[in-house]
Parts: structure tokens; C-alpha cells; sequence
């Protein structure tokens, strides 16, 4: 009899670990997997191979592709990640172990160059980096990728594509954890707020009262002036040089690779407003990054080094007679005004569809050497077109005319 009971007791205890711990979950599993309300494409044959050098070459060691559900990860990356995301991922790599960001939401964050660059040399785009250089991708430098590299990078611009084919869904409506409530409910308000990446461009620019202290002189105290701009040349040197270089002239390490090249800091004059929404936002459209993670008083920092870089005095060349501004104005009225816009905001009404969006010129003022330049060459890279057309005296005015739509913040001294 006892024989009897120990072995029913046996088996029924072997069924019911297999219903609770095989059968339930994956009953469960298959229900939010059904629940997605996105369609979700398979992988392509590019991509499914780059997901293959993904895992040869170990990045998942490094690298999770799972946003996590505590405030910290939905802070940065947007709502946690759920089982539909990754229902084609075989082998699933959401991974336990970080040293480098979680990769689960890295579509469109980053651009093509920059992803290139940063595999050939992570150092040269990220400084202080800890992820190993992947050269042989490469066939010597960065702008020439082997086709391995091109599949990886197809296989990158797949990470959170689910996610944003399904209107960014927030969570499910019940989730039962045994969390903090407290904790929970920061949870569910992150998630109810509306995630934006952030290289897309956004609007909310916080306003940098430091900066316009700092910059407009009088009104700082010498001491947090000179403060501030220590500071902002030290986060220079580890976040900017390696793509602007250490001068700010646009020859850093990883230039080689970029296309459009990065803007030379000390060719132009930038309202403290604009730096602000530059840092903000990035540069849709080409490796600029955001740098809305530095906390506000690193970003005026950086805001009063990167004035600080531009030499050239201001009233070369900007005192134009009226008669050689209203030529320009003619000049620009005819050709630059449908992607700069009437007052040179950057607002004409052909900019919407291009990337990098026209210069702003209202916060943006170009040296005449450098505007010269881009009549000449144009800037590679982005819709800016040369000019060859526009030539002589004309080519002067409309010079002088675009560095006159500068607007001098109030209280500025330089
Ligand atoms: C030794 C650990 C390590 C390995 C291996 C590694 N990485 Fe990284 N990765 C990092 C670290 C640390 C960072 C953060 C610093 C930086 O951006 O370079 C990073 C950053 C990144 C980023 C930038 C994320 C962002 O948007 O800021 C991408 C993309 C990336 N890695 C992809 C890869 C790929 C693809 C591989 C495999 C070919 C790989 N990593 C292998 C450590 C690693
Ligand atoms: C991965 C390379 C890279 C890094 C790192 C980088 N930039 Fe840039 N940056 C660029 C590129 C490329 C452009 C040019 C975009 C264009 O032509 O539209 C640019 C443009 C800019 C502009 C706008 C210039 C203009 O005239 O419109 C500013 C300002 C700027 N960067 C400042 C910074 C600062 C400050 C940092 C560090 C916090 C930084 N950048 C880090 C690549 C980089
Ligand atoms: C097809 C749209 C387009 C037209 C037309 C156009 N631009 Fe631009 N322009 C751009 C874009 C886009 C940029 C931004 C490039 C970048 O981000 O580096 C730009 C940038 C510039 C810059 C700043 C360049 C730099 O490197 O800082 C100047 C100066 C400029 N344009 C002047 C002009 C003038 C003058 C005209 C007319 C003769 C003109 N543009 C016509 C699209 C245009």
C-alpha cells in the first residue's frame, strides 16, 4: 500500500511540476504573443545573418535586449520589453549581463555612420569606451564596411522595430507582480507618457537659465563663468572631440567615416539658444547624437565652451551697405529661400522633407569664409547643394545677407 501511494503521490507530483511550470506558462506566453497588435515582420535574410555575426562575435555578452521593469531602464529606453518584441529571436538574446547599453530599442537611435564608425573603433566616437574595435568588418577605414558589417548593421536597425510598428503600446493592462506599489505606480506613469526617442527631433528644449547667465557676462559671477567653462572644455574633450577634435575644428578621429562630416565649431557663431536645442535634440540625419542624458548644468557647460570656440571678430565683414544686403536679399529670395525660409529660420517649405534639416541662420551665424565654402562645395552629406550659379557680386551680397539674419541674443557682448 505505501508503495502504492508513494508512487501515485510520484507521478501525480511529476504532472502537476510539468502543468505549473511547462504548460500554464506557456499557455501564458502564447497569449500575449497573440495579444501583440502589431504585425511584426520576419527577418530578412540580411538581417538573420547579421543576427548570426551578433552572436559570433559575442555581443550579447556585453549587451542586453531587454528594457527591464523598474523605472531606471523604461526612464531611458521606453516601456519594458515584452515577449511578442522578439517571437523571431532564435537564440532569444535579452541576455542578464550589461557592460555596454541594452540594445532592445537601438533602431533609429543612432545613424549609419555612426553605427559603422562605432564598430570599426568604438574610441574614436565614444572616448572612454569599454567595447572591444570590431576592423575586421572593414576593409581598412570605416567608410568601407565588408558586407558582414553591412548585415550586422541591418540586424541593429531591427532592435525595437516591433515595438515601434505597434504604436509604442504601452504594457499590458494587468500586470501581477509583487512590487512596490510605490514603485509600480511610477512604472505605470512612465509608461503612460508618450516615449520619444531621442534622436528624434523634439521640442521640448529645456531653457538653460545658467546659460544665458553665463553667457550674456554681466550677469554671472566671474567665478561660475570661468567655473562653467572648465567644466564644459573637460565634457568637450570626452564626449565631442573624438567625431569635432579636441580644437572643435571638425577633425576629430572618427571624421574619416562620417557623412556629413562634423560641423567645424570654430567657423561660426552660435546663439546660446540654438547650442541648446542642438545638444537636445541631435542632429536628425547624421551621427550627432542627443545629449539630453548630461544633466542640464553639463549641457550649459558644454553650451559656453562650444561659444567659446568661435574667434573670428565679429563685425568682419557683417557691416554690409544696404544696397549690397537688398541684392542679397534678391539672391536669397531666389534660390535659398524654400529651404531656409523667409527670415532663415530653416523653416522654408521644402525643409520638412529633408535630413539634416537646412541651418537655422536665426541662431547660426557662419563666418563669410565658411559660407563662401558652401557656395562652392555645398555640404556633403545633406541636401545643401553647391552653387555655382551664383557667382561674383551676387555671391558676396548673399553672403553678407545670410550672416545679417543672425539674431543677437539680448545682452550678448560677442
Ligand atoms: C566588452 C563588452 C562589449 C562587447 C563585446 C560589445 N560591446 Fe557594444 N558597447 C559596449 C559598451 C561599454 C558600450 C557603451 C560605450 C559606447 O557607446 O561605445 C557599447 C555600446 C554599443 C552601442 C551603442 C549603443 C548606443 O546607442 O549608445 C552599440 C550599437 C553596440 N555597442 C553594439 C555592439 C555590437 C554590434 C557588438 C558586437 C559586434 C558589441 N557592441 C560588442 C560594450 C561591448
Ligand atoms: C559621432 C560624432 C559626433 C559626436 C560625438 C558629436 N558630434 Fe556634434 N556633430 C556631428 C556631426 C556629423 C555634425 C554635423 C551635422 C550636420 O552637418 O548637419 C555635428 C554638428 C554639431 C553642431 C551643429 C553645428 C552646426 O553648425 O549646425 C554642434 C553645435 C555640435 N555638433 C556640438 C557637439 C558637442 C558639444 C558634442 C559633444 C557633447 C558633439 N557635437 C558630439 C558629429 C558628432
Ligand atoms: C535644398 C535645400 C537647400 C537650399 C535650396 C539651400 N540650402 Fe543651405 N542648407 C541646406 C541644408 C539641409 C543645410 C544644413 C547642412 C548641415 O546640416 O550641415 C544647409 C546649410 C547651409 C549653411 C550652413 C553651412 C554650414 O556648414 O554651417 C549655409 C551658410 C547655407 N546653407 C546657405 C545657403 C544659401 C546662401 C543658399 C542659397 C544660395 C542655400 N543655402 C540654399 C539646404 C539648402
Amino acid at each position: 500500500m505505501a508503495y502504492l501511494v508513494i508512487f501515485v503521490a510520484g507521478i501525480g507530483f511529476f504532472a502537476l511540476s510539468f502543468v505549473a511550470l511547462g504548460v500554464l506558462p506557456g499557455l501564458r506566453l502564447e497569449k500575449e504573443m497573440n495579444s501583440a497588435r502589431a504585425v511584426i515582420s520576419a527577418y530578412s535574410d540580411a538581417e538573420r545573418r547579421g543576427q548570426q555575426t551578433y552572436v559570433s562575435l559575442g555581443c550579447a555578452l556585453c549587451h542586453t535586449q531587454q528594457v527591464r521593469f523598474l523605472p531606471t531602464d523604461i526612464r531611458r529606453w521606453g516601456p519594458p520589453t515584452q515577449a511578442w518584441e522578439t517571437q523571431y529571436d532564435f537564440p532569444q538574446l535579452w541576455g542578464t549581463r550589461r557592460i555596454g547599453p541594452d540594445l532592445a530599442r537601438e533602431s533609429g537611435v543612432r545613424s549609419a555612420d555612426w553605427q559603422l564608425t562605432h564598430l570599426h573603433n568604438p574610441q574614436s566616437v565614444v572616448p572612454g569606451s569599454a567595447m572591444p574595435p570590431f576592423p575586421w568588418l572593414f576593409k581598412g577605414s570605416p567608410a568601407r564596411p565588408t558586407a558582414a558589417a553591412n548585415d550586422l548593421l541591418a540586424y541593429l536597425n531591427t532592435l525595437g522595430r516591433a515595438r515601434q510598428s505597434a504604436g509604442g503600446v504601452a504594457m499590458s493592462k494587468k500586470v501581477d507582480t509583487e512590487m512596490d506599489p510605490a514603485m509600480m505606480a511610477e512604472i505605470e506613469s512612465l509608461c503612460a507618457a508618450p516615449f520619444v526617442n531621442p534622436s528624434q527631433a523634439n521640442s521640448d528644449i529645456p531653457t538653460f537659465s545658467t546659460v544665458t547667465n553665463a553667457t550674456s557676462g554681466s550677469v554671472a559671477p566671474p567665478s561660475t563663468g570661468q567655473k562653467l567653462a572648465a567644466r564644459g572644455a573637460e565634457l568637450f574633450a570626452q564626449n565631442c572631440a573624438g567625431c569635432h577634435g579636441s580644437a572643435g575644428d571638425g577633425e576629430g578621429r572618427a571624421a574619416e567615416g562620417l557623412l556629413p562630416r562634423p560641423a567645424n565649431l570654430r567657423a561660426s557663431r552660435y546663439s546660446a539658444q540654438g547650442l541648446a536645442s542642438i545638444l537636445w535634440n541631435g542632429v536628425a540625419g547624421s551621427s550627432m547624437p542627443a545629449w539630453r542624458d548630461l544633466p542640464a548644468a553639463d549641457l550649459a557647460s558644454l553650451v559656453t565652451h562650444v561659444q567659446t570656440l568661435h574667434t573670428q571678430p565679429v563685425d568682419a565683414g557683417v557691416l554690409a551697405s544696404t544696397a549690397t544686403l537688398a541684392r542679397g536679399a534678391t539672391v536669397y529670395a531666389a534660390n535659398c529661400v524654400n529651404c531656409h525660409g523667409v527670415n532663415g529660420d530653416g523653416h522654408g517649405p521644402a525643409a520638412m522633407a529633408l535630413l539634416p534639416r537646412p541651418a537655422d541662420l536665426t541662431h547660426k551665424q557662419p563666418d563669410a569664409s565658411l559660407v563662401q565654402r558652401v557656395l562652392n562645395e555645398g555640404v556633403p552629406g545633406t541636401s545643401m547643394p553647391p552653387w555655382p550659379g551664383v557667382s561674383g557680386a551676387d555671391r558676396q551680397a548673399v553672403a553678407a545677407f545670410v550672416r545679417s539674419l543672425y539674431i543677437m541674443p539680448a545682452g550678448a557682448t560677442k
